[in-house]
């Protein structure tokens, strides 16, 4: 047995993920288990800050202990950057810092695993890393696959080509020409965190794309087949809010949202899609094949993935579950195998549910200590669609966790797709989040056609990945989850991908004619719920109506 751990840690989503003998059993986000949201920020200081308790988790998951482990991969190569970085950047002093803290990772897993490691640790660099991510699961004999984040080592976007187990890099397009950044900035401008491009993405919908197109082609210029970003708006320059100023008006802060926040996120989106799009016109060109692989936090964009989908540039398009920082942890172990092992990697293999499960002792001991009664139920999956069907939230914690930022089925909150109101409702019970985001449908995979225009169906379909459109005779039915230009960040459910959560959908479109629910993420406000104890806590403090852990459920008091 060959065991290999992936970790992300350089700058945040920090994660852990293990190969055994090239398959993979284990992934899971530091965040889950430290109850930090993105587990830490991206900081020049905290490099060797090692997501110890998803490391443990990996290893109990698979009855490991630290010396059972025969290889590390980090998904950062100090080598890289040290060769890359210009002093023009950053100041030479945080550079140093930064430097200073790489050199601490390997004896902090030395520390962590009591042992040295030597020539079996191994550093990855993290566009390669990103692109392994997707690349291996995707199941594609040879692929184009496309890295696009905030920074690697000194990469923004990678282009690079997977043949058989080979990823070759063709070539990068380097910091500071960052996509991930202008939505880090715009994020905060808009007057949210650096995080929330996703907020951002949402609000957009709202915007009229024209009023800032112009103003944006001097921000994020797309070629036929290149992007550019201008001067004054490269990397992470400090005076750069004061520009956006200069061209947007004053920043958001904490005042109300105005139609001018959505019409700059509108042409952010716009100027996105086309940067993107030349990548991709690129990609085909230089690597040309039917199929392209995505990674890196960009690939959040699901407005982005539908508009390439959509293009036809490739037949087929995908893209992982966790294609932002933490899925480099995969892909870093994932490297590492190909470059120390005979045996073939696990190809192909794409699953989400790579997190901790509980067995029923768990969840009891948890419903006990919380001083609680649950009541067992013969039929969760039609007893939960009965209390969706009656207007009730309902939490639905099953199975292993997710690895990805979405709530895919495992750790969801449900709720009926078919009343209008039923978003302020989620909202003022529970997820307390901005009017203007939209919540998701899951739907059954074999309904799917019929309720949205998908298109061919991928793999990815199961992540909430792609924002297709509502057909229109259908909206009026289902008006909780169509976002106000007409799309859905719709996941499709079929047996096989997730059996318990397809029972579910089954027995709600048995009773109403409808096969999809609202499926938000059971959390308010905090990292996504892991354990029976979090989901209880979380339970108790909102206006979730019930409980279902497995079998066992809890019914709310009033
Ligand atoms: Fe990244």
């Amino acid at each position: 047995m060959v065991n290999i751990l992936g970790i992300n840690s350089v700058y945040h989503e920090s994660a852990a993920a293990l190969l055994v003998d090239g398959e993979l059993v284990a992934a899971a986000e530091e965040e889950r288990f430290n109850r930090i949201k993105h587990a830490k920020e991206a900081d020049w200081d905290n490099p060797h800050q090692l997501p110890e308790r998803a490391i443990r988790f990996c290893l109990k998951q698979a009855g490991l202990t630290a010396r059972d482990i025969d290889h590390v991969a980090y998904s950062f190569d100090p080598k890289l950057r040290r060769k890359r970085y210009r002093a023009e950047w950053w100041g030479r002093k945080v550079e140093e810092t930064f430097q200073l803290r790489l050199g601490q990772v390997q004896s902090a897993f030395e520390e962590l695993l009591g042992r040295s490691l030597g020539q079996r640790f191994h550093f990855v660099p993290h566009h390669l890393a990103h692109a392994a991510s997707a690349y291996f699961p995707s199941g594609f004999d040879r692929a184009a696959i496309l890295t696009l984040d905030g920074i690697g080592e000194s990469a923004g976007s990678s282009l690079a080509k997977g043949v058989g187990t080979r990823i070759q890099s063709i070539e990068t397009f380097e910091y500071p020409h960052s996509i991930g950044f202008m939505w880090e900035e715009f994020s905060a401008y808009l007057g949210f965190s650096n995080y929330d491009a996703s907020k951002v993405m949402g609000l957009a919908a709202y915007g009229n794309p024209e009023v800032f197109r112009q103003t944006f082609q001097s921000i994020l210029r797309a070629e036929a087949e290149n992007y550019g970003i201008a001067q004054d708006f490269l990397g992470v320059q400090p005076d750069k809010f004061a520009r956006m100023e200069a061209m947007f008006g004053p920043p958001r802060g904490m005042d109300e949202i105005l139609p001018r926040h959505a019409d700059i996120a509108a042409a952010l989106q716009a100027a996105t899609d086309a940067a993107v799009m030349a990548l991709v016109r690129r990609a085909k060109r230089k690597v040309p094949f039917e199929n392209l692989c995505i990674a890196g936090g960009v690939a959040l964009n699901c407005v982005t993935n539908e508009v390439i989908t959509r293009s036809g540039e490739f037949a087929n398009v995908f893209i992982p579950s966790a294609p932002h920082d933490a899925g480099t942890a995969i892909g870093a172990a994932m490297v590492a195998h190909g470059a120390t092992q005979k045996k073939p990697l696990q190809r192909g293999y794409s699953t989400p549910y790579l997190g901790p499960s509980f067995k029923r002792g768990d969840i009891l001991a948890a419903v006990k200590s919380a001083g609680l009664n649950a009541r067992r139920s013969k039929s969760p999956a039609r007893d939960a669609a009965d209390m969706i069907a009656d207007g009730k939230i309902v939490a639905w914690f099953q199975g292993r966790m997710e690895f990805g930022p979405r709530a895919l089925g495992n750790r969801s909150l449900l709720a009926d797709p078919r009343g209008p109101e039923m978003r302020n409702i989620l909202n003022q019970k529970v997820k307390h989040r901005e009017d203007f985001r939209p919540f998701a449908p899951s739907v059954m995979a074999e309904h799917a056609d019929e309720w949205f225009e998908v298109g061919a169906h991928s793999p990815s379909h199961a992540f909430m990945l792609f924002a297709p459109d509502v057909k229109p005779e259908q909206r009026d039915r289902i008006p909780a989850v169509v976002h106000k230009d007409g799309t859905a960040r719709v996941q499709l459910v079929s047996r096989k991908s997730n059996p318990r959560f397809h029972e579910l959908l089954s027995a709600f479109f048995a009773k109403t004619g409808v096969p999809l629910v609202v499926n938000t993420s059971f959390n308010d406000s905090e990292p996504i719920v892991c354990t029976p104890t979090d989901a209880i806590v979380t339970f108790r403090k909102s206006g979730i109506d019930a409980l279902f852990m497995d079998d066992m459920v809890l019914v709310a008091r009033n």
